[in-house]
């Protein structure tokens, strides 16, 4: 197994309904590592650079809407095997689909509004987390 990062966004309707230490108590008590974090409102430039993978997609529009909608809490996680673990820990991104237990079955209000994101690749996560954090805004567990 591989010490990896990913990115973390507690969406606006995570952050909204007061849910950032029970999402962040969920990583942490998993093995994952927060290595960066930052509460921030996305403009629509950020969140249409950020999602241009989906950019041809029926629900872009409403997607971005959605994502400047209110502030978020964005932060690099890290452990071994953290991008898939991230998403185990998260579940499937519709609500309805999402295993017992997970964040998205605990927490998410539709689809959209599925109160997290995580990176799905070790590709988008290098792009993810260079989109908001520089790598010394990154506090490895190996420097600590
Ligand atoms: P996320 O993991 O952040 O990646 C893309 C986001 O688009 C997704 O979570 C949802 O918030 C949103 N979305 C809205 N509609 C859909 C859909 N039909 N399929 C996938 N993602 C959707």
């Amino acid at each position: 197994m591989a010490l990896e990062r990913t990115l973390s966004i507690i969406k606006p309707d995570g952050v909204r309904r007061n849910l950032i230490g029970r999402i962040f108590s969920r990583f942490e008590t998993n093995g994952l590592t927060i290595i960066a974090t930052r509460m921030h409102h996305l403009s629509r430039a950020e969140a249409e650079g950020f999602y241009a993978v989906h950019k041809a997609r029926p629900f872009f529009n409403d997607l971005v809407t959605y994502m400047t909608s209110g502030p978020v809490v964005i932060s690099v996680l890290e452990g071994e095997n953290a991008i898939a673990k991230h998403r185990e820990i998260m579940g499937a991104t519709d609500p309805k689909k999402a295993a017992p237990g997970t964040i998205r079955a605990d927490f998410a209000e539709s689809i959209e509004a599925n109160t997290v994101h995580g990176s799905d690749a070790p590709e988008t996560a290098a792009f993810e987390t260079g989109w908001f954090f520089r790598g010394t805004e990154q506090f490895s567990v190996a420097t600590r």
